[in-house]
């Protein structure tokens, strides 16, 4: 059995939100795919959910500025569609990007890091992996001006505060999915990315060089995977066929580390042509 929707937007009652009845063009075409159908019903990650993180946060300075980054979201984007061919149920926390939906999965967005915190510990206790690929603003102005800044001096300064880690706070639930963050850097990659494996108690990391030519906003990237006790490198490829490659290795690990505790009461049946 595979569940469609809820489909997001305005609803009857007036509110806005999950609730509404996917569009039956949507209906109509999810179960005539056979492809789509096929992978769904019997996929390794079938019956599992994984929520991924991905995009950049915006921070707002004042109502027509705002802090954020080059994150395109396209890495996050293509993990969610990789998972989502394994047959996984698939939710993903999108910062504000201008990427198609991945077909099949449940999309919410968000702007700031709050929002993308709360959201994610809105949907956590349903998920077996959780995969960060956004890119975070590490801070945010301490004051958001409600009125557009003057420039009335030739210099500014303007006080920032933390954002919350969500990585970590999910790292660091009790009942912690399998969790995978993402290091991005400029220099020391590994070095970087072993010590947030580390410090953020994770089961995995994926270290990516960003700058130069593969990375942020590319549609190329490469990676190093690392966790406790392994490796494995990928070299430059499209982000979808990375994306792929690091989601059956996110899956092995899984199954080989919680397998047995997780394994799904009910068999999946599969969808016949
Ligand atoms: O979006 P693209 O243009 O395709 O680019 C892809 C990417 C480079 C953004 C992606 O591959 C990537 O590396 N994402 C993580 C970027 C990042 O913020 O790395 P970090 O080293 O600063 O953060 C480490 C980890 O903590 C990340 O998993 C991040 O999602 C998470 N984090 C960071 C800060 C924060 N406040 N909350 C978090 O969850």
């Amino acid at each position: 059995m595979r569940i469609l929707g809820p489909d997001v937007g305005s609803q009857a009652c007036g509110e806005e939100g999950a609730g509404r009845m996917l569009d039956p063009n949507d209906i109509a075409a999810a179960v005539s795919d056979p492809d789509f159908a096929g992978a769904v019903a019997n996929g390794p990650l079938a019956g599992k959910t994984v929520l991924i993180t991905a995009g950049p946060t915006r921070e707002p300075i004042d109502p027509v500025r705002y802090i954020t980054n080059r994150s395109s979201g396209k890495m996050g984007y293509a993990i969610a569609a990789a998972a989502h061919a394994l047959g996984a149920r698939v939710t993903l926390v999108s910062g504000p990007v201008v990427l198609e939906e991945p077909r099949g999965v449940e999309v919410y967005k968000v702007e700031t890091a709050d929002e993308m915190y709360a959201v994610t510990h809105e949907q956590i206790a349903s998920a077996d992996i959780f995969i960060a690929a956004a890119a975070v603003s590490d801070y945010r102005p301490a004051n958001r001006a409600d009125q557009k800044i003057k420039k009335t001096n030739d210099t500014m300064s303007m006080e920032l505060v933390r954002s919350p880690d969500i990585l970590a706070s999910v790292a660091a639930l009790d009942d912690a999915p399998f969790t995978v963050g993402f290091a991005a850097e400029t220099e020391n990659v590994r070095e970087y990315a072993l010590g947030k494996l580390v410090n953020k108690n994770l089961d995995m990391i994926v270290a990516n060089r960003v700058g130069a030519d593969c990375g942020f906003d590319y549609d190329d990237n490469a990676a190093e995977v690392l966790w406790s006790g392994g490796e494995k490198a990928f070299d430059k490829m499209p982000k979808s066929e990375l994306a792929a490659g690091l989601m059956d290795l996110i899956a092995a690990r899984f199954f080989a580390t919680r397998g047995a505790e997780t394994q799904p009461a009910l068999s999946i049946v599969s969808i016949k042509e």
